[in-house]
C-alpha cells in the first residue's frame, strides 16, 4: 500500500462504501511478491530477475523452482528438483480411457480442461489445498504431467500411439519427443528447437494477476482442490482476449496471407482501425504493457533462430508479421493508444515452425503457465489475510415484485 494506492478495506469498514471497477482496471486483488511488471517501461521480472536474463541463462525447470521457492536453485537443488519432476511425468494409465471418451476432433483446450480437472479423480492423496504437503505434491505432479497430457491430447487427435515420457531427456526435449516421436524410430531432439520451446515456456511461466491467474486464485479461494483450480485457469486462458490470442493471431496472419499477403496489409489495417468492423490486430495491445512487451522481443529473436535452423528464413507469415508490426508502430491509431506487439504476436510463428498445430498453441501456453498458477495459489493460501474471493455488484435489476399466476403474466 503506497502513496498512489488506497486500502479500500479500511474505507469500507469505516463507511460501508465499496468501489465499482468492472474489468478490475484499478483494483489490486492481492499483494504478491512473485512477478513484477512495469508496463510503461516494458519490464518483466520474476522474483526480481529480469526476464531477459532468465530466458538466456536459465532453463524452464530453474524458472519453475524460482517461481515456487523464491530463489534460483543451486547445483544440488537443481539436480534434486529435476529428478523430482522427472519422477512424476507418467500419468495414471487409466487417464487414457478418460481421454478416449472425447471426440478425436475436439479442441485440445476442451480436452485439457477435462483432463486437468480429472487429475483430482486420480490423485486423491494431493487434493487438500490447505495441506502444504498436498500442495507440494500436486504442484510437482501438475508441472511434470502437463507435457504428457498435452502430448497425449495431440496424439489422440491425430490417431497416433501415445509416447511414454523418456526421462533422460530435458523437460522440453521430452515434450518434443512425446509430441513428434513414434514407436517406430528413434527420435533425435533438435537442440535449437528444444531451446526455443524451453524459452517459450519461460516467457509464459507467470504474468502476475492476469485473467487466468485471477481465476485460479478465485477458484482456489473457495478451498477447492489444486487440480480443479488449475483446470479453471486452463478454461479461462482459452479465450481469444487472453491465451487464445496466439491461435487467433496465427489464424489472422494466415487469413491475410490467403487474401494476398503483404500487399493486403494496408487494407487490413484500415479494417482494424474501423471500430465498426469488430476486427482487432491480434497479438497487439495489453492491459498492463503500454510499451513493447519484453517477451515479444525475445520471441522475435527465437523466431529468427528457429526459422534459420529450419531453413525457413523466407517464411511468408514472419514477413507479414514484421510488416504489420512496422506499420502499426508508425500509425497514429496504435501510437496514441500505446498498442505494441505482445508475446502472442511471434510465438505462433515459432510454434508453427516447430510443428505444433495451431489449435494446440493455447495448450502450450497452459503447460507453461501452470507453474505460475501454482505459485500464485500457494502464495494466496500462505497469506494470513487470505479470504474467499467474493466481488460485490451494483444491482441494476427490477425492484421487488410479486409472482403473478401463470394466466395473468
Ligand atoms: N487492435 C486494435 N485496437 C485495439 C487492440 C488491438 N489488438 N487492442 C486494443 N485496441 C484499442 C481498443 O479498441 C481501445 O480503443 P478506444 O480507446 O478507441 O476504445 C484501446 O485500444 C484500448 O484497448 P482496450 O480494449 O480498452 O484495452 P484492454 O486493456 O481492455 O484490452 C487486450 C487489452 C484485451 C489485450 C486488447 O489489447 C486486445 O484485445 N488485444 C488483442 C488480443 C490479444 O492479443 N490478447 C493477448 C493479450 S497478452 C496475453 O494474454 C498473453
Amino acid at each position: 500500500i503506497g502513496p498512489d494506492v488506497i486500502d479500500i478495506r479500511k474505507l469500507y469498514a469505516q463507511t460501508g462504501k465499496f468501489t465499482y471497477d468492472p474489468g478490475f482496471l484499478s483494483t489490486a486483488s492481492c499483494q504478491s511478491a512473485i512477478t513484477y511488471i512495469d508496463g510503461d517501461k516494458g519490464e518483466l521480472l520474476y522474483r526480481g530477475y529480469p526476464i531477459e536474463q532468465l530466458a538466456t541463462q536459465c532453463d524452464y525447470l530453474d524458472t519453475c523452482y524460482l517461481l515456487l521457492n523464491g530463489e534460483l536453485p543451486d547445483t544440488t537443488q537443481r539436480g534434486d528438483f529435476h529428478k523430482l519432476v522427472i519422477n512424476h511425468t507418467m500419468v495414471n494409465e487409466q487417464m487414457q480411457f478418460f481421454l478416449r471418451g472425447f471426440r478425436r476432433d475436439a479442441h485440445p483446450m476442451a480436452v485439457l480442461t477435462g483432463l486437468i480437472g480429472g487429475l483430482s479423480a486420480f490423485y486423491h492423496d494431493s487434493t487438500d489445498i490447505n495441506n502444504p504437503k498436498h500442495r507440494e505434491i500436486s504442484a510437482i505432479r501438475l508441472i511434470a504431467k502437463m507435457p504428457t497430457l498435452v502430448a497425449m491430447a495431440y496424439k489422440y487427435g491425430i490417431g497416433q500411439p501415445y509416447m511414454y515420457p523418456k526421462n533422460d531427456l530435458s523437460y522440453s526435449g521430452n515434450f518434443l519427443r512425446m509430441m513428434f516421436g513414434t514407436p517406430c524410430e528413434e527420435y533425435v531432439v533438435n537442440p535449437v528447437l528444444e531451446r526455443a520451446l524451453d524459452r517459450i515456456f519461460i516467457l509464459h511461466a507467470d504474468h502476475e494477476q492476469n485473467a487466468s491467474t485471477s481465476t485460479v486464485r478465485l477458484c482456489g479461494s473457495s478451498g477447492t482442490n489444486p487440480f480443479a483450480a488449475i483446470a479453471a485457469g486452463v478454461a479461462c486462458l482459452w479465450g481469444p482476449a487472453h491465451g487464445g490470442a496466439n491461435e487467433a493471431c496465427l489464424n489472422m496472419l494466415e487469413d491475410i496471407q490467403r487474401q494476398g499477403g503483404v500487399s493486403k496489409v494496408g487494407e487490413f489495417m484500415e479494417k482494424v482501425k474501423d471500430k465498426n468492423s469488430g476486427v482487432k490486430l491480434m497479438g497487439f495491445g495489453h492491459r498492463v504493457y503500454k510499451n513493447y512487451d519484453p517477451r515479444a522481443k525475445l520471441m522475435q529473436e527465437t523466431c529468427n533462430e528457429v526459422l534459420a535452423e529450419l531453413g525457413l528464413e523466407n517464411d511468408p507469415l514472419f514477413k507479414l508479421a514484421k510488416e504489420l508490426e512496422k506499420i502499426a508502430l508508425e500509425d497514429e491509431y496504435f501510437v496514441s493508444r500505446k498498442l505494441y506487439p505482445n508475446v502472442d504476436f511471434y510465438s505462433g510463428i515459432v510454434q508453427r515452425a516447430i510443428g505444433i498445430p495451431v489449435n494446440l498453441f493455447t495448450g502450450i501456453f497452459a503447460l507453461a503457465r501452470t507453474v505460475g498458477w501454482i505459485a500464485q495459489l500457494n502464495e494466496m493460501i500462505g497469506d494470513p489475510e487470505y479470504k474467499i474471493g467474493r466481488p460485490r455488484q451494483l444491482f441494476s435489476g427490477s425492484v421487488p415484485r410479486d409472482v403473478k399466476p401463470i394466466g395473468q403474466r
